[in-house]
């Protein structure tokens, strides 16, 4: 073997484990969500302007980490609802939250409610 191949074996060696280690993937999916990168974007975009008092919202206010995580129940109560039942949330929307965002808040509660 001269040198290129060696090198070039090493190199590809090198790429398989950087990028298809296993461990690395598990780790990934273990990452507990928290309020800061998966809850609170959410809350803005979908529960706005209502529950947002910078955006005019006068309903309980859901723009900061301690008052969502005490209403957490409630929360994930109502946006399982069905729309046009009593208290579905967001109100006046015509569909439910699209499954992958109710299961945000869903993991967020199970991950131990993370600021
Ligand atoms: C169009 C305005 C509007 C939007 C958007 C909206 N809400 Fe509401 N929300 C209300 C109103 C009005 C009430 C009070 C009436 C009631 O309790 O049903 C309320 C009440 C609530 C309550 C009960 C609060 C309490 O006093 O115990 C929860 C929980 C709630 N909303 C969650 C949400 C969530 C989560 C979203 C976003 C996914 C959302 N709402 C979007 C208008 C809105």
């Amino acid at each position: 073997m001269n040198k290129f191949v060696i090198i070039a074996v090493l190199l590809s060696v090198s790429f398989i484990l950087v990028y298809c280690n296993p461990a690395k993937k598990a780790a990934k999916a273990t990452v507990k969500s928290t309020y800061a990168n998966d809850v609170s974007s959410l809350m803005m975009s979908n529960c706005s302007p209502c529950h947002i008092p910078a955006n005019g919202g006068k309903k309980k206010p859901y723009d900061s980490y301690t008052n969502v995580k005490a209403d957490i129940d409630e929360i994930i109560k109502r946006i399982g609802m069905n729309p046009g039942e009593k208290g579905f949330m967001p109100m006046r929307r015509t569909t439910r939250l699209s499954d992958s965002v109710i299961a945000v808040f869903k993991k967020w509660k199970e991950d131990g409610m993370v600021e």
